[in-house]
């Protein structure tokens, strides 16, 4: 038995064992709510039976999944299933994404904008009235909570849980099922597992440290910005590290997994366990601890602030002059400081005030990110002997077209990655620029190194494209 079936063994066995128990307590609480007038109860049953039904989904489809992928592995349709199953994947994580992101963002700017001058009853802590989509909207927030918890109540967690499921899965998909080629730096010596090792293990390792700074004072809100120092160089200092043994996009990526299961983390093990104590405290008539609920807010004030950085990662994936630059961690860290900056300003901007710097220095930052990441004009590149094409040619038949061609002749690579070919003269002079910034400037082609790709042969296409990429 190889370690991924072990490991997909006991997924399954896991997510069977929920199932189960998830249907028991379904049972139990809808005994419950049978009795007694309790909607909180029914509530719960409900959940519990959509929590069973979906870990019963997710066994299925990993069995299923792993009994077609016996019957196709090694054949051409292994590539292909594997970048439907990123699609999907993909696309489900965005979904997901964009309705978690976009309820929180809601949800801050109902914060920030309510109107809390003359509430229309003691009870409420503040107003406010919205147009939008051709109706009328209007709502009131509760100082503390309602007389009676209504019925129906709408939770939001789904897209929050959802988003990070498809995240890891999407992690699993492009990063740990080909190690070799997409996790692991060309030029490091660790093996594919040990590799998946430091991945998943900088993630948890990383929400621990979170974890235990969260649980001090350093959480309050006047501890803010010393919070926020500690976390941006203890995430900076991580990227460095990941940065030594992964490829650039990798490591990347990974930053994004920390900061998600950070985000992902508050909202199932502090948000909502706060906001059921609240409910249950208000269903019950007894007093509520005040400080969970604060405790909660703050964290999901950290949410917010992550949102820009995590976007940005998510599309960084495109941008070889960030993720392929030298000092690739220092990119990333401005990019972050300036999203976070501009999170920043939009939240005190929708309270009524204007902070004048912020965005000026975000801007700038970006800038200096732009300057920092352009490329050294290299004006003597052209000036040596002439590169017959005939050499370009046979660099970019040995190092490129293996994953470039009508006929790629990569293992993993089977079809012509990023829609590029480089199978005759004109389609290579046409992609110079590109072939400029990824093979020289970059040097983030070949996909990592795996043609092993030489200096001096980078350099040749330098000077070639600089001579004018004469087909001579
Ligand atoms: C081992 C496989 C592999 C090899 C070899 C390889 N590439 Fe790629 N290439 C990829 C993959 C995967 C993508 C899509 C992801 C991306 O854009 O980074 C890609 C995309 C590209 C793109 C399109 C995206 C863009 O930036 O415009 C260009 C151009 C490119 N490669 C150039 C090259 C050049 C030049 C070489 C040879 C020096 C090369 N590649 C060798 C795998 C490879």
């Amino acid at each position: 038995m190889s370690l991924a079936e072990i490991v997909i063994g006991i997924i399954v066995c896991i997510c069977l064992f929920g199932a189960w128990m998830s249907s028991k307590m379904k049972k139990i609480y809808s005994l419950q709510g049978n009795n007694e007038n309790s909607e909180w109860d029914k509530d719960h049953a409900i959940s519990f039976g959509i929590t069973s039904k979906w870990l019963l989904f997710i066994a299925i489809t990993l069995l299923g999944g792993y009994i077609v992928y016996q019957k196709i592995a090694g054949t051409p349709l292994e590539g292909h299933t594997l970048e439907w199953m990123d699609l999907i994947l993909r696309w489900l994580h965005i979904i997901f994404g964009i309705s978690w992101i976009g309820a929180s963002f809601y949800f801050v700017f109902l914060e920030n904008s309510l109107d809390r001058n003359n509430p229309p009853r003691n009870e409420l802590a503040g107003n406010l009235w919205a147009v939008h989509g051709g109706g009328f909207y209007y709502l009131e927030k509760y100082k503390v909570a309602p007389q009676k918890i209504p019925a129906h109540l709408h939770w939001f967690k789904y897209e929050a849980y959802f988003t990070w499921v498809t995240g890891t899965c999407l992690l699993a998909v492009v990063y740990y099922f080909n190690a070799e080629s997409f996790l692991l730096s060309s030029d490091t010596e660790i093996s594919a597992l040990a590799g998946i090792g430091i991945g998943v293990g900088a993630i948890f390792f990383s929400l621990m440290v979170y974890t235990a700074l969260s649980k001090t004072a350093l959480l309050e809100p006047k501890n803010r910005p010393y919070f926020f120092i500690i976390m941006f160089v203890y995430l900076v200092g991580v990227a460095y590290l990941l940065m030594q043994v992964f490829a650039p996009r990798a490591a990347y990526i990974h930053m994004g997994a920390i900061m998600g299961t950070m985000m992902a983390a508050n909202v199932f093990f502090v948000i909502i366990p706060a906001q059921k104590a609240m409910v249950f405290a208000a269903k019950e008539g007894k007093t509520y601890d005040t400080e969970i609920g604060k405790r909660a807010g703050w964290r999901s004030y950290h949410n917010n602030y992550f949102t820009l950085p995590v976007l940005f990662i998510m599309i960084s994936n495109h941008f070889p002059t960030t993720f392929g630059h030298e000092y690739n961690w220092v990119v990333l860290a401005i990019i972050s400081l300036a999203g976070a900056g501009i999170k920043h300003f939009h939240n005190v901007w929708e309270r009524g005030e204007i902070n004048k710097w912020i965005v000026p220095i975000s801007i700038l930052m970006l800038l200096f990110a732009f300057w920092f990441t352009a490329p050294e004009s290299n004006n003597d590149a052209g000036s040596g002997d002439a590169v017959p094409f005939a050499k370009v040619k046979a660099i970019m038949n040995q190092r490129c077209t293996p994953c470039h061609s009508e006929y790629n002749s990569d293992d993993v690579f089977i079809t012509a990655q990023g829609g590029v070919k480089f199978d005759t003269p004109e389609e290579i002079v046409k992609f110079k620029d590109r072939i400029l910034n990824r093979a020289v400037i970059t040097k983030s082609m070949p996909q990592g190194n795996k043609t092993e790709m030489t200096d001096e042969e980078r350099s040749l296409l330098e000077a070639w494209i600089a001579q004018g990429a004469q087909l001579k």
